[in-house]
């Protein structure tokens, strides 16, 4: 599954480069916009990583197109856990996008980089209760709740204030294993399972309290889909618990938010089914529903992953056993090592020949060598490697492990600017030590 899921990276990849747009091989060569990547490293060193405003704003603009791929209205909230550079997220809020939250950190992120509290969307299976004030308090667009004792609280809140509050809940339908992938299995810690009751018991309690309303229905339930068929799936159980609840209780759900979940752009592309096409696939089953409903999605990696590369030297290359090694000094720090990653790795000047490298990093950790090989030809030390599809969970899950987070830039036709700068030793240093 993940060797296919690498090998349909590597050949988007080499799509993508072919195409002449904002990320492309040129005169041998890789080149970001208007600047080649060995420009780049040779002016600020490696690792970095390095976003492409261009790439970037295509497919926020893709996703917008996308939506009209459907009868009903859809709002876009962009995931922020997928990248919290100020200067990607900045262009996505210009761009007219929404935010979706799951913290209090990330709330007070895109409240700062200009976010109205009515263009967030607030998640989490666990929240503070100063937090759940704070953003009653504010009037964001949507608060899903997870839990019964978060359900309480809100309704003591209400209470308190003398204000309805509007809430969603996050539900879990659990369709087929095949179709609803593994990031909510049944029992999960969050939101209700549909399948037990919990999540009908709990839409009753929201029905019964006099503080709250129930605005919307959630259900985010897998990650990096690639087959519309199963988004319709996904789609379709939503629209059942719905339609059961409205007949039940007598109510009416305005919103339904469908959570995020779908893969890098360019994969998706390669592989046959655009965003438009997920996007169609919800009209069939929503078209079951009465009324004029706002539909939510909630997208991070397809926004931001295939806009960002990771720009690497390596620094030791070797045989041992079978294989041929080379070691990079972009580490897991700034690339985390996930299951659910698609690093596909290029070298910045094209050469000619086949050979399969294995890619490690220069920690002392076991590497995983299986989402980052690549073939090429003869690959030297000090040779450049692009680390493609890293621009989502890798600066947000960025550590300072064995090395600092490195720098981050952001391309704009011939120019960059900092998104991030690597702190330096006595920076670093004055943290660790506690000091101020
Ligand atoms: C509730 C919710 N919405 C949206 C997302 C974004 O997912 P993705 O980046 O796969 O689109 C996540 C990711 O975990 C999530 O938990």
């Amino acid at each position: 599954m993940m060797r296919d899921g690498h090998r349909l990276a590597s050949s988007a990849t080499r799509r993508l480069l072919s195409r002449n747009g904002s990320l492309r091989t040129e005169g041998g060569q890789l080149w970001i916009e208007g600047l080649s990547s060995r420009e780049l490293v040779e002016r600020l060193g490696t690792p970095i990583l390095v976003y492409s405003s261009a790439r970037l704003r295509d497919n926020i603009e893709q996703a917008i197109e996308a939506t009209r791929a459907c009868a009903f209205p859809i709002r876009i909230h962009y995931a922020l856990k997928a990248c919290y550079l100020v200067g990607v997220v900045g262009l996505v809020r210009e761009a007219g996008l929404n935010v979706e939250v799951m913290s209090e950190f990330e709330y007070l992120l895109a409240r700062r980089i200009g976010f109205a509290p009515d263009q967030v969307i607030v998640n989490g299976p666990a929240k503070r209760p100063e937090f759940l004030e704070r953003v009653v308090t504010d009037g964001v667009a949507l608060m899903n709740v997870e839990s019964l004792p978060e359900i309480a609280f809100l309704d003591a809140l209400g209470r308190r204030l003398g204000k309805a509050i509007q809430v969603g809940l996050r539900i879990n339908p659990l369709p087929s294993r095949h179709l609803r992938g593994p990031f909510a299995p049944p029992g999960s810690k969050f939101g209700f399972d549909v399948p037990t009751g919990e999540a009908a018991e709990a839409v009753r309690r929201i029905v019964r309290s006099r503080a709250l309303s129930l605005r919307a229905v959630h259900c985010h339930s897998y990650t990096r889909q690639y087959s519309p068929e199963a988004h319709r799936a996904h789609v379709a159980s939503v629209v059942k618990f719905v339609r059961q609840v409205e007949r039940k209780l007598g109510i009416r759900i305005p919103v339904l938010d469908f959570g995020g979940g779908f893969g890098s752009r360019s994969i998706m592309e390669a592989n046959g089914g655009p965003l438009r096409s997920f996007i169609a696939k919800m009209t069939e089953p929503l078209a079951g529903l009465s009324g004029d409903r706002e539909i939510v999605i909630e997208p991070g990696r397809y926004l931001v992953n295939d806009a960002a590369v990771c720009l690497t030297t390596v620094l030791s290359c070797k045989r041992n056993g079978r294989r041929r090694w080379v070691l990079v000094d972009g580490g897991r720090n700034i690339l985390p090592p996930r299951k659910n990653a698609e690093y596909a790795v290029v070298p910045c000047e094209v050469r000619p020949g086949r050979m399969l490298y294995h890619v490690g990093d220069f920690l002392c950790m076991p590497s995983e060598p299986i989402p980052l090989s690549f073939v090429s030809g003869p690959i030297e030390l000090g040779d450049c490697l692009a680390v493609f599809n890293a621009g989502a969970y890798t600066f947000s899950m960025a550590q300072s492990f064995g090395e600092p987070i490195p720098n981050a830039i952001l391309v704009e036709k011939a120019e960059w600017t900092w998104l991030y700068r690597k702190r330096s030793i006595d920076e670093q240093c004055r943290d660790l030590s506690g000091h101020t």
